[in-house]
């Protein structure tokens, strides 16, 4: 019994991957059809449903996306008037994620997915793919870095520099900012003393 189930799922599989690979004029067989042809329009096809004869609709004008950032100066990190960087952290997006200490918590395991691989986790800039290749950024740890403003880390990870990525279109406008607030910690964490400075 068990020996001819064996044949009988091999000549099956046998007829079933047998012709894989080679060309055919025949249209292909599809045992169970179910969903395979929809009525549907596929992108940028032509529409007599609509005057416009556009199958993709446009928004209505004026309208704005429920995710977009409408506060320029916490979607940039820009001031206001487009002068330079923010020097800290938006107040509102402070409070908005609970007070600092949320924010920086959240910043930290922002930080550890999309930062370490290249970073390390201490900011130093041996993370796993550097040691595999990858160019290794500068670290965290220098005073030009450590005295950016806080703006321009935000707009460094939102548009990428030089040939560091752009990370702005996968991390949403908030985690980019929990994460500028893990950098300043890990700086903070890794600042000379007062004593060890020479003034
Ligand atoms: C794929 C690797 C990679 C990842 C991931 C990455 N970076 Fe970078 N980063 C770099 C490289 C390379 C540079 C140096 C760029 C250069 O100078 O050409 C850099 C530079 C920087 C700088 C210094 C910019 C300057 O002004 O010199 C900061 C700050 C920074 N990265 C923050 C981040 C943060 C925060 C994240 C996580 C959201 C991140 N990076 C993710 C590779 C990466």
């Amino acid at each position: 019994m068990r020996a001819s189930f064996f044949v009988a799922c091999a000549v099956t599989a046998g007829a079933l991957t047998g012709c894989r690979g080679e060309t055919s004029r025949e249209s292909p067989i599809i045992p169970i059809r179910n969903m395979y042809n929809q009525p549907k329009f596929s992108m940028q096809h032509e529409s007599a449903f609509f005057p416009d004869h556009r199958t993709m609709r446009a928004p209505p004008e004026g309208v704005v996306s429920r995710e977009e950032e409408w506060d320029e100066t916490i979607a940039t990190g820009r001031l206001d008037d487009d002068s330079g960087y923010v020097l800290t952290i938006p107040e509102q997006v402070v409070e908005q994620a609970g007070g600092m200490e949320s924010l920086v918590k959240r910043g930290q395991d922002r930080f550890g997915i999309y930062c370490t691989p290249c970073h390390d986790r201490t900011g130093s800039g041996d993370g796993m793919a550097v040691r595999h290749g990858m160019m290794k950024p500068p670290t965290f740890h220098q005073d030009r870095l450590r005295h950016a403003p806080d703006g321009q880390i935000f707009a460094t990870i939102s548009n990428g520099v030089r040939n560091m990525p752009e990370y702005g279109p996968q991390i949403p406008v908030r985690d980019r900012w929990a994460i500028v607030s893990y950098v300043r910690a890990l700086q903070i964490s890794q600042a000379p003393l007062a004593a060890e400075t020479k003034q």
